[in-house]
């Protein structure tokens, strides 16, 4: 077997040498995290980007085995945020000079839907002056949708594979035709070809999942050419199928650790993506997320939903920030991100390099 350094100074890796890396302890373990904390520094340098999180609805028409939102989950208390709540909190991340936020959801489609997003993207661009980025989290859509919301304004997309494994992606969602495997990866490419910046991402230490099936996520990301990537652990929910299989799980910190790796390993395949420190990170780590800033993430996406809401938007247990308002997280992540050793680039849409060289 060749040493752990000598993978690390190559500029492709195999599977197995992906493995290797997912598997790493100890000495090797650090010595990977030493090179992609250079491999960032080097390639996005030190600065961190703001985006601000709306999740501004928690009705949704899916079923995913492993989410607390799912529609077949009859004790999530449902929300949907007004549009002036939407653009409220989008005027928060403006004069706190965010730069950008995320709208988030579950995920819906329509006619209406697809209005009210229109709408909603036109007016946070009238409320910034145009300066504000938008990124959307709505899920899959038909191209159409897509373009639509593409020319209202909204320039990044984030749409996790969640796993890039058809086989285990049957395992965590329903074999039906609101949840194919296939509809999910030409969602992808629409988005691509309809010209946004485009995110993937999957859930790390699921039932059934073995570094094989992540190290096949990495090469899935590379070979899709993604310009941003959002991954964090998986984290069972009491009310959805997936918690039946909480004893096969690997413990959290384990979970974590292997989290920390795929963001390592990822940023030394794509060097100049926007890789996003989770949230689900901090579930299980209190310093999660900055332990992720440092060894390769330079996205964070504080919470600006109000306050009252954030409760019910758990896809999760332990989810972090739901006692807090958008000024409390703002706050704590500015301190956070000062000790971590990174800037903030304030003001700025932060936009994905990779996306730049490829245009
Ligand atoms: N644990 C961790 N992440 C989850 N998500 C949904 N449910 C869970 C869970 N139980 C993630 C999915 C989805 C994103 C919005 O939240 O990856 O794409
Ligand atoms: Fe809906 Fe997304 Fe949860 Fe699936 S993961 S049930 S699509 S909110
Ligand atoms: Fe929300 Fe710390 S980031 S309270």
């Amino acid at each position: 077997m060749i040493p752990i350094s000598e993978i690390l100074n190559k500029d492709n890796f195999s599977r197995e040498e992906i493995i290797r890396l997912l598997a790493s302890e100890n000495e090797d373990r650090s010595a990977l995290f030493a090179c992609s904390a250079k491999v960032k520094e080097e390639n996005v340098g030190n600065i961190v980007y703001f985006r601000g999180l709306i999740e501004f609805s928690n009705i949704c028409g899916k079923n995913c085995f492993y989410c607390g939102i799912r529609k077949g989950n009859k004790r999530a208390n449902r929300y949907n945020l007004t549009d002036d709540e939407i653009l409220e909190a989008a005027r928060f991340a403006y004069e706190s000079n965010y730069g950008s936020v995320v709208l988030q959801g579950g995920e819906l489609e329509g006619e209406a839907f697809t209005l009210r997003i229109e709408r909603l993207l036109h007016r946070i661009k009238e409320l910034s002056d145009g300066r504000l980025g938008i990124t959307l989290s709505v899920g899959e859509q038909t191209r159409e949708v897509y373009r639509r919301w593409y020319e209202a304004g909204a320039h990044r997309y984030l749409l996790r594979i969640e796993s890039s494994d058809r086989e285990l992606y049957y395992k965590i969602h329903p074999r039906d035709k609101n949840h194919s495997f296939e509809r999910r990866l030409q969602a992808l490419y629409d988005l691509r070809d309809t010209g946004y910046q485009v995110g993937t991402g999957v859930m790390i230490g699921l039932p059934f999942q073995t570094t094989d099936h992540l190290a096949g996520d990495l090469l899935f990301m590379k070979a899709l050419d993604i310009d941003m990537c959002g991954m964090g652990p998986y984290i069972e929910h009491a009310d959805t199928p997936l918690w039946e299989y909480r004893d096969q799980l690997l413990p959290l910190e384990a979970r974590f650790d292997l989290a920390l790796k795929m963001i390592a390993v990822l940023r030394l395949m794509m060097k100049t993506i926007n890789i996003a420190s989770a949230t689900a990170l901090q579930a299980i780590d209190p310093i999660g997320r900055e332990k992720a800033l440092k060894i390769g993430a330079n996205i964070i996406m504080p919470n600006i939903t109000p306050g009252v809401y954030r409760d019910d938007y758990k896809l999760y247990e332990n989810k972090p920030c739901t006692d807090e308002e958008a000024a409390d997280c703002k706050n704590c992540l500015e301190a956070r991100i000062h000790m971590s050793g990174n800037k903030i680039g304030y003001d700025q849409w932060g936009d994905s390099l990779h996306f730049k060289e490829r245009n």
